[in-house]
């Protein structure tokens, strides 16, 4: 047993939040002594503390409030927030999740220090480079110690780019986690009610680069999306990113569409529950529109989730084949092809991750057959 060890989980973006709550109460429930640093990459409230409020995060033990920038710029304010932090706690392991600009920023910096790192969310890829985050994920999981795949497909990924299988844990995704302990309060009525939506509706989320950071693509995806707006009244709880070309490409408040702010995580998925189709780009939004059962069609050419196509509800499509995909939707409702879901997205991937971290922290030798189910 390693002396009094200290686990450092660094979070900074809205889908980390999201992950790393079912870790960190598993390892409150192991007595593992750990902290939270926040990087600030996201800073509004409801990009930021309405997570903590609603997932039971405890209070980070550091805000770097590294807020927005170019890539280079924020990774620069990362790495060096992040130095500080790292050499005042000397952490045992730290934690990264996920794919964004403050994962990528953490594992450099201990990989430097010689800081041991886990990454939950590995080896999923898109193999599509024209996404920040691909590049984000191949260095995460090149420098990582220990690696936690959220789905079988991630482990051929990984073995592929020469990772270490004794590195390699097979846990379950514990987005679903999240989402199956706050499942028994989804109530849609009350967020329906707040925004003015009733009967049939559709929930749009547009964050990624590729969709609104370039006005002509903004332009032909929210064309798509005034279609899907003639088919059922669309509700868009609106991403910061790109809110400005969005509305400038024509995507305002009308009689079927209505724009509102970002959505608390209990808010949100109360209203998809609630919802006859979901319209995304998003990651996360993939993979619990598939727990709830609701069509979930990705404007996007590639995912790096295809489990969610092929045990779930999620079908890609272009801005061209949004409008016809919406129609069929929501004239056929959510389909699963296999008729099964994804394997160990059950709720018990935090408690997984955690017997592994508390076993390597102990200083086990993981053995192939106890991965993944050390408990
Ligand atoms: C980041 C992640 C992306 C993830 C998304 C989740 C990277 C490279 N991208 O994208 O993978 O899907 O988070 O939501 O890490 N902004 C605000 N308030 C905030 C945060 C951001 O207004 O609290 C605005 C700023 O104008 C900022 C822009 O959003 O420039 C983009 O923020 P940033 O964190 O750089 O990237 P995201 O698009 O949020
Ligand atoms: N989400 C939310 N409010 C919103 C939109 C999304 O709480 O208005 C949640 C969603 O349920 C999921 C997470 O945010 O848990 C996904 O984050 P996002 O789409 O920003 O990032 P990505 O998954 O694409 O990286």
């Amino acid at each position: 047993m390693r002396d009094n060890p200290l686990v450092l989980h660094v979070l900074g973006a809205r889908p980390n939040f999201v992950k790393a709550a079912p870790v960190v109460n598993a390892l409150a429930d192991r007595g593992v002594r750990q902290g939270i640093v926040h990087t600030g990459q996201h800073y509004d409230a409801l990009m930021s503390d309405v997570f903590f409020s609603d997932l039971g995060l405890p209070e980070p033990i550091a805000n770097l409030g590294v807020g927005s920038g170019t890539h280079a710029r924020q990774t620069a304010a990362l790495l060096t927030g992040l130095e500080d932090v790292m050499l005042e706690h000397a952490p045992t392991l730290v934690v990264v999740y996920g794919d964004v600009n403050s994962t990528l920023a953490a594992i450099l910096v201990c990989a430097k220090l010689r800081i041991p790192t886990a990454h939950v969310e590995a080896g999923l890829r898109s193999f599509d480079r024209e996404m920040p985050e691909e590049v984000n994920r191949v260095v995460t999981d090149a420098l990582s110690d220990l690696l936690f795949a959220t789905s079988p497909e991630a482990l051929s990924h990984l073995a592929s780019e020469g990772a270490d299988p004794a590195k390699v844990h097979l846990v379950g995704n514990p987005m679903i986690d999240s989402l199956f302990s706050v499942l028994p309060s989804l109530d849609p009525a009350p967020v329906q009610e707040r925004l003015g939506v009733s009967g049939r509706y559709a929930v749009a989320t547009l964050h990624r680069p590729a969709n609104v950071d370039d006005p002509a693509s903004a332009r032909e995806l929210v064309d798509a999306v005034l279609k899907v707006a003639a088919q059922v009244p669309v509700v868009v709880p609106l991403h910061p990113r790109g809110r400005q070309r969005l509305a400038d490409a024509g995507l305002v408040d009308g009689p079927t569409m209505k724009i509102v702010e970002p959505l608390g995580y209990v808010d949100f998925l109360s209203l998809v529950r609630g919802s006859a189709l979901v319209v995304t780009d998003s990651g996360g939004v993939q993979e619990e529109t598939t727990m709830l059962g609701i069509p979930c069609l990705t404007i996007r050419p590639n995912t790096e989730r295809p489990i969610t196509v092929t045990h779930g509800t999620n079908r890609l499509v272009t801005p061209a084949s949004l409008p016809a995909a919406a129609s069929k939707a929501l004239a056929d409702g959510a389909a699963t092809p296999s008729g099964e879901l994804p394997p160990l997205w059950d709720g018990k991937a935090g408690p997984r991750i955690a017997g592994v971290i508390a076993a390597w922290l102990r200083g086990d030798n993981l053995s192939p057959a106890a991965r993944g189910t050390v408990s």
